[in-house]
C-alpha cells in the first residue's frame, strides 16, 4: 500500500512550521522563530504576519527537502485554522490552499489546541500513546484548560482559566523581574538553580477545575517592588530563588487542579501539551505524581511542546483517515473552540 504523506503548515502567532509526516511519523519538524518582536516585550501581530510571508517557502522547502518527500507525492496539506492572529493564520491558510489546488490533493483544516493535545499520537519511539478518555492539560501562551477527551474530535472543556494563561504568568512575572520575552523558558532555568520555598506567595481560591493567574502577577509585581525599595539589587540577588518560587507556585496551582479533575472524572490517565509542558519543573512534577497517585502520565517530546507544525501533521494524518477534508472555502478562525 502507498504511504500516506502529511505537509502540514503551523503559522498560527510568531513561529513558522512546517513538517512532513509519513503515516504518522515524523519525517521533517520545522520551525523558523522570530525574534523581532523580543524588543517589544511581546508578539507585534503585524510584524509576524510579515516574517510568516518571507519564511513560509524556505521553511515548507527544507521540511520537504528534509523528509526526503517530493512534492507529488504529498497525500494531503493540512494547516491550522485557528485559533490565532488572523494576519498570521493567513498567511498558512493561503499558501496551504494554494498548494492543495496546484498538486490536486486533499486540504485539511487543524485546530491549533486539538493539536497540541493529539501530538501524544505522533508515532514516536519510547514514547507511548494515551488511550481514550483521557485527561489532557494544554499550557501555553494562550490557554489553560483542563479537557476530557473521549476520542480524536470528541473533546471537552472541563475547566478553564478565568484570567490569564499560564504562559502569560511566566512571561509578565519575567516581565517585572526584567527578563526578556518570552520570558517562560528563562524563569524555568533560573529556578533550577534556586530554593522553591524561599519566597511563599498565596494561591488563588477558584472554585471546582477553574483558574487563575492574574491576582499571582499582581502578589509578584507587589513583592519585588516592596523589596526593590529596599534594596535596589534585590532581583540580581536573588533571581534563582524568586524564579524557583514563583514556579513552585504555578505549577502546585496546575496540579492541585489536575489531581481534582482526577478525582471527579476517575481517570488517571494524564497528558500535558503547550508550550508551558516544556518546563522541566511541570515535567518532573507529573512523573512524581505518576508514583505517587498511580496516574499514568503523557509528557510531549520537547520538540513537540511548543507551537511546531509536525502536531498539526498528526491531526491532518488522522482527518486523512477519517476522510474530513475541508474544501478552499474554509475560513481561518482567530478563536475555535476545540
Ligand atoms: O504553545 P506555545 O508555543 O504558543 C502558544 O500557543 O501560546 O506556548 C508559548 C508559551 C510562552 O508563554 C512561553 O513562555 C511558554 O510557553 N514556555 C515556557 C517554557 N517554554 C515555553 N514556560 C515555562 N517554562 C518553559 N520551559
Ligand atoms: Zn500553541
Amino acid at each position: 500500500e502507498q504511504p500516506i504523506y502529511i505537509l502540514a503548515i503551523e503559522s498560527s502567532c510568531d513561529d513558522t512550521a512546517a513538517a512532513v509526516l509519513q503515516n504518522g511519523k515524523m519525517l521533517s519538524n520545522i520551525v523558523a522563530r522570530q525574534d523581532v518582536h523580543e524588543q517589544y516585550g511581546g508578539v507585534v501581530p503585524e510584524l509576524a504576519s510579515r516574517a510568516h510571508q518571507q519564511n513560509i517557502v524556505p521553511v515548507i522547502d527544507v521540511a520537504l527537502k528534509k523528509a526526503g518527500v517530493e512534492k507529488s507525492q504529498l497525500s494531503a496539506i493540512a494547516f491550522t485554522q485557528g485559533p490565532g492572529l488572523m494576519g498570521s493564520l493567513l498567511v498558512g491558510s493561503s499558501f496551504a490552499k494554494s498548494l492543495a489546488i496546484a498538486l490536486d490533493v486533499p486540504l485539511i483544516a487543524v485546530n491549533h489546541m486539538q493539536a497540541h493535545i493529539l501530538a501524544h499520537f505522533i508515532d514516536e519511539e519510547g514514547f507511548d500513546k494515551p488511550e481514550f478518555p483521557f485527561l489532557a492539560m494544554t499550557i501555553s501562551g494562550g490557554h489553560t484548560q483542563i479537557v476530557k477527551v473521549n476520542n480524536f474530535f470528541d473533546m471537552e472543556v472541563i475547566g478553564e482559566t478565568t484570567d490569564d494563561a499560564v504562559g502569560e504568568a511566566f512571561d509578565k512575572s519575567a516581565k517585572i523581574l526584567g527578563l526578556p520575552y518570552p520570558g517562560g523558558p528563562l524563569v524555568d532555568k533560573y529556578a533550577k538553580e534556586g530554593n522553591p520555598k524561599a519566597f511563599a506567595f498565596t494561591k488563588p481560591k477558584v472554585p471546582g477545575l477553574n483558574f487563575s493567574f492574574s491576582g499571582l502577577k499582581t502578589q509578584i509585581l507587589y513583592f519585588v517592588q516592596k523589596n526593590v525599595s529596599e534594596n535596589p539589587d534585590f532581583i540580581r540577588d536573588n533571581m534563582n530563588d524568586i524564579c524557583a518560587s514563583i514556579q513552585y507556585t504555578i505549577i502546585n496551582i496546575l496540579i492541585e487542579k489536575l489531581k481534582l479533575a482526577v478525582k471527579e472524572t476517575g481517570i488517571k490517565q494524564v497528558a500535558i501539551g503547550g508550550g508551558v509542558s516544556a518546563n522541566s519543573g511541570i515535567r518532573n512534577t507529573l512523573k512524581e505524581a505518576e508514583k505517587k497517585h498511580g496516574w499514568k502520565t503523557f509528557i510531549p517530546k520537547f520538540e513537540y511542546t511548543t507551537d511546531n507544525a509536525a502536531m498539526i501533521g498528526i491531526v491532518g494524518y488522522q482527518k486523512y483517515l477519517q476522510q474530513m477534508f475541508n474544501d478552499a472555502a474554509v475560513a481561518s478562525k482567530a478563536r475555535i473552540e476545540l
